[in-house]
């Protein structure tokens, strides 16, 4: 039977665990591992491989990352090096794992998984996920079919990137209180209303764990709803994308790549990568 491994690619961690993909469930305890600083594609592609070993067995490897990806062509990356932008990502992280690997925006990612798991399941009409972290990522669904890279999360709010004045980060690095940075929140999703009129709007990331802080303080026309999977979305949705393009046929897996490199010495291994792994699951 097929396995799939979900990976989720952020700024500031780098998540995955094989998934369950009837049911949108990890089937063993995720990996956390630091990004390492500076955020450039090798150093990356050596931790999304690390994840891979760890969890062993011959798995699809479906990986996210914070940017907007084209046919698995990296085209923007906001919060990691520039050096990403025109990386085939597929191809980089297929040598680096020696799998077949897919790489979808990781707000689309959480959105595939919040509309076949969580809170977007059954809904139809126009629905969009906002995932709130380093940045502001966002996922628009029309009748449960994904429009991708959407990046509202970069329209322009009093001259400056939404995401600049409104992410998870943004309330972190300025000491927001809850009532200043949910006001910059209820700007933001007005603006984004107004845009876009979704029937219902999915607010996930990390931060959706405290919604009753910032939910009730908003005054959107439509329904505004947590997200449910928080942050095992990214993973889960992840592993749907590989799955789908492999039930697909799609050309967007690449062939299993060629065989990984031998693993470098401990010592010269990316950063805080391998030495924060927890022991391989039995
Ligand atoms: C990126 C998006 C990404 C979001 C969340 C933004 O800066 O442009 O592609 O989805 O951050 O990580």
């Amino acid at each position: 039977m097929d396995q799939f491994l979900g990976i989720d690619i952020g700024g500031s961690g780098i998540k995955g665990a094989p998934v369950d993909t009837a049911n949108g469930r990890l089937l063993a305890e995720r990996v956390h591992i630091a990004t390492p600083m500076p955020s450039r594609p090798e150093a990356l592609a050596e931790v999304v491989a690390s994840i891979s070993r760890h969890f062993g067995g011959s798995h699809h490897i479906g990986c996210t990352f914070p940017g907007v990806v084209m046919r698995g062509v990296i085209r923007s990356a906001a919060n990691l090096d520039p050096a990403w932008v025109g990386i085939d990502a597929h191809r980089l992280l297929g040598h680096a794992t020696g799998r077949s690997v897919t790489v979808i925006n990781d707000a689309d990612a959480a959105g595939l998984a919040e509309m076949a798991f969580g809170a977007g399941r059954g809904r139809s009409g126009v629905v969009l996920m906002i995932t709130l972290g380093t940045g502001i990522g966002t996922a628009l669904f029309m009748d449960g079919q994904l429009v991708p890279n959407t990046e509202f999360g970069h329209i322009e709010i009093r001259g400056r990137d939404a995401e600049r004045r409104a992410s998870a980060r943004v309330r972190d690095e300025r000491h927001l209180s809850w009532r200043a940075w949910a006001k910059r929140l209820d700007e933001y999703l007005e603006r984004v209303e107004a845009l876009l009129n979704p029937e219902l709007v999915i607010v996930g990331g990390g931060i959706s764990a405290r919604s009753d802080r910032f939910l009730p303080r908003l005054h959107a026309q439509g329904e505004v709803v947590p997200a449910q999977l928080q942050n095992e979305a990214g993973i889960v949705g992840a592993a749907l994308h590989v799955r789908a393009a492999l039930a697909s046929g799609s050309r967007r897996v690449p062939a299993r790549a060629r065989a990984p490199r031998p693993s470098p010495a401990p010592a010269r291994r990316a950063g805080r990568a391998a030495s924060s792994l927890p022991p391989p699951p039995p």
